[in-house]
């Protein structure tokens, strides 16, 4: 653990004497020296644009652009590096589907959403629902936040459903729904799937093939890479269909006056200057959490949760939503206390230097399902210590004191 966390310059940082005690890695994660350092070495020794010279520069610039696909398809087990394409982020990667595939759907179509999704995940298909006319149908959630999988079969029978577009895990409640039965369930009614992993990523293997998701997105923040960077995996036969979302250099076969042919997948689909630097910290950061294996990390991180959920318990008028007792929780969770004000309480923490999450969460439907308007969340990561948990501990029944 100390080397773990020696490798994250920022957590030496203190705050009024306080160390910093970072339970926000939902929101992001901290960086890791290898990859703030690939990330300046590439500036210092290699840039230039990839695919646009025959010069040294541009050779390796193109070389580190592909270096890092390569990366992203092993980590993902994607058959193909062509069924990697870049993006500035998880929610542009949705937004490339949503805006693609819509173009041949009818106001006869629908599409279903869990009530777990986040903002990114619910509103490009609210776009889609304005601009087409198509039906969203939600999947409801059980008092203890499961999935109803019965109602999820419901919809499905609705027999015009396009795609069903469903989070791995949700940032506020942790569930995890059961991937690979929903998958199978979707295909056998005609529908295609998206996996939201931008909360997953960073917490367990994901394996797209053995998943037999349609696409699936994540952003390199959330996985210990920089900020700038997302992925949209898609099966390669279904993103050769899709139109692109953004046009301009590189996604061209060829342009005349007045018209234009895409290239190939996946440059199709990256048109302009691609976040090359970020790429390079994408590929650095997966160097970085692959050297543990995902039975380590959830090992470490099941017991950091089993500690939070424990320690949160003993403070009066504090509610964990939905707790799912689970051999493996997940790396978050979120709680109400009564008569405390989520932005409140984190406000006093933040001056101790402990960082937590308040808010909606980019979840206002979900806030609303469960009939709140905020809560407070924490979320954990690979460096995070049972020290740590034991400084939230002393200093959150103080905050609670000075806010009721
Ligand atoms: N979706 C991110 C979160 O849950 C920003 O904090």
């Amino acid at each position: 653990m100390d080397r773990i966390r020696q490798d994250i310059p920022i957590l030496k940082e203190t705050f009024d004497g306080n160390p910093l005690v970072y339970l926000d890695n939902a929101a992001t994660t901290q960086k890791p020296r290898a990859v703030l350092d690939a990330m300046t070495r590439f500036y210092e020794t290699d840039n230039a644009n990839a695919h646009r010279g025959m010069h040294v520069l541009a050779e390796r610039a193109t070389i580190a652009l592909e270096d890092s696909r390569r990366t992203v398809q092993t980590f993902l087990h994607a058959a193909h590096p062509e069924e990697i394409v870049f993006t500035k982020s998880c929610t542009e990667s949705i937004n490339l589907v949503a805006r693609g595939l819509s173009q041949a759907w009818i106001d006869a179509d629908a599409i279903i959403l869990s009530i777990l999704e986040h903002h990114s995940n619910i509103v490009p298909w609210l776009q889609v629902k304005e601009e087409r006319g198509c039906d969203l149908l939600w999947i409801d959630i059980h008092d203890d936040g499961t999935l109803n999988m019965q109602g999820f079969e419901e919809v499905l029978r609705h027999g015009t459903v396009k795609l069903v577009a469903i989070t791995a895990q949700s940032n506020v409640l942790g569930i995890r729904p059961p991937l690979k039965e929903m998958i199978q369930k979707a295909h056998a009614a005609g529908a295609l799937v998206l996996v939201d992993a931008a909360q997953a990523m960073a917490h367990e293997k994901i394996d797209v093939t053995e998943l037999d998701c349609d696409f699936l997105t994540f952003s390199g923040h959330k996985l210990y890479g920089p900020t700038g960077i997302g992925v949209l995996y898609g099966k390669r036969k279904l993103l050769e269909t899709l139109p692109p979302l953004l046009g301009g250099g590189m996604m061209i076969g060829e342009v005349f006056t007045d018209r234009f042919t895409t290239a190939d997948v996946p440059a199709k689909f990256e048109g302009g200057t691609q976040p090359l630097a970020e790429a390079v910290g994408l590929d650095a950061a997966i160097d970085w959490l692959t050297q543990f294996s995902w039975d380590d990390i959830t090992k470490h991180e099941s017991l950091l949760m089993k500690k939070a959920y424990d320690l949160l318990q003993k403070i009066p008028g504090l509610t964990i939503l939905c707790p799912n007792p689970n051999p493996n929780p997940s790396p978050l969770l979120s709680f109400t206390i009564d008569g405390v004000h989520p932005h409140d309480l984190t406000e006093i923490l933040g001056r101790k230097g402990i960082c937590l999450r308040a808010g909606h969460h980019c979840t206002q439907p979900l806030h609303r399902r469960l009939g709140i308007p905020a809560s407070t969340r924490l979320s954990v990561g690979i460096y995070n210590t049972t020290t740590e948990l034991d400084l939230l501990a002393k200093e959150l029944p103080e905050a609670v004191k000075r806010l009721q």
